[in-house]
């Protein structure tokens, strides 16, 4: 039986994962990542659902939270507060919440050979705090290391979407990341480029601006790119334009 759950917006009900991409994903570590309204937490309820119909156990969690420490971290992160939180203050907590939702959460269901889906990891450290906010990538790496040990992610996969259709996904009641306005919401998105032309291996870039089908339709060939081979489809993956040195995976 299945024990994937939708914790976070709600159930789903979905087609199966075809049965070839839920073996090969079986044990693995997956984060989907993005800009705020990029729509990766409404596409993970979803592919949760698929995996749930597919008979794939999983572990869904979201980063920050998942955990009752993070979920309080996760409020002190987001909530709008008098005084301003700098950037490696920010990093810090991220990272805080990580490790307990790495010992508590993804460590244990990776042992149990679960396949851990989770809505950001250290990805967004490195593009919100790092390139958007300043603190050196060596420095939140180290941290990273602190925070998760070896358990690295197998695939991250970034949803693109341009700047004008992430402002339209969101919430009118900005929280207090989504407040920072655009300059810095464009270095984010610009951070997470970098991330997938320097480790393609382990960063996999789609076109997250289509209709709710086409963007799975996207994950999935994602999926196969890297997991399945020979690949079956590859629609709409965005390639990056040149390969330069490992960053997260060392
Ligand atoms: P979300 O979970 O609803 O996507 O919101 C989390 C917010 O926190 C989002 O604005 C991205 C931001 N964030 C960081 O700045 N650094 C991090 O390491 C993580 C995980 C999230």
């Amino acid at each position: 039986m299945s024990s994937s759950t939708s914790k976070f917006t709600g159930r789903h009900t979905a087609e199966p994962l075809p049965a070839d991409l839920a073996a090969a994903i079986r044990g693995r570590f997956l984060v989907f990542e993005g800009p705020d309204g990029s729509g990766k937490t409404t596409q993970l309820a979803r592919f949760a659902a698929a995996c749930a119909a597919a008979d794939l156990e999983t572990e869904h969690v979201r980063d920050p939270g998942g955990t009752d420490t993070g979920e309080r971290i996760r409020s002190i992160l987001l909530e709008h507060s008098e005084e301003d939180i700098s950037p490696r203050c920010e990093m810090l907590l991220y990272m805080a919440s990580r490790a307990q939702l790495v010992a508590l959460k993804i460590a244990p269901a990776l042992a149990a050979g679960k396949c851990v889906l989770a809505d950001r990891f250290y990805a967004s450290t490195l593009a919100y705090q790092g390139t958007a906010g300043g603190v050196p990538a060596d420095e939140i790496l180290s941290a990273a290391l602190i925070a998760c040990g070896d358990n690295r992610p197998d695939l991250t996969i970034i949803f693109d979407v341009d700047e004008q259709t992430a402002a339209g996904r969101l919430s009118p009641l900005l929280d207090r990341m989504e407040a920072k306005g655009a300059a810095f919401h464009a270095r984010v998105r610009k951070g997470y480029h970098d991330q997938a032309q320097q480790d393609p291996d382990y960063v996999a870039m789609i076109d997250a601006r289509g209709t709710p089908d086409q963007v799975t339709a996207n994950i999935i060939a994602a999926l196969r790119e890297r997991f399945c081979a020979p690949a079956a489809s590859q629609p709409q993956i965005v390639k990056p334009q040149s390969v330069k040195p490992r960053t997260a995976h060392g």
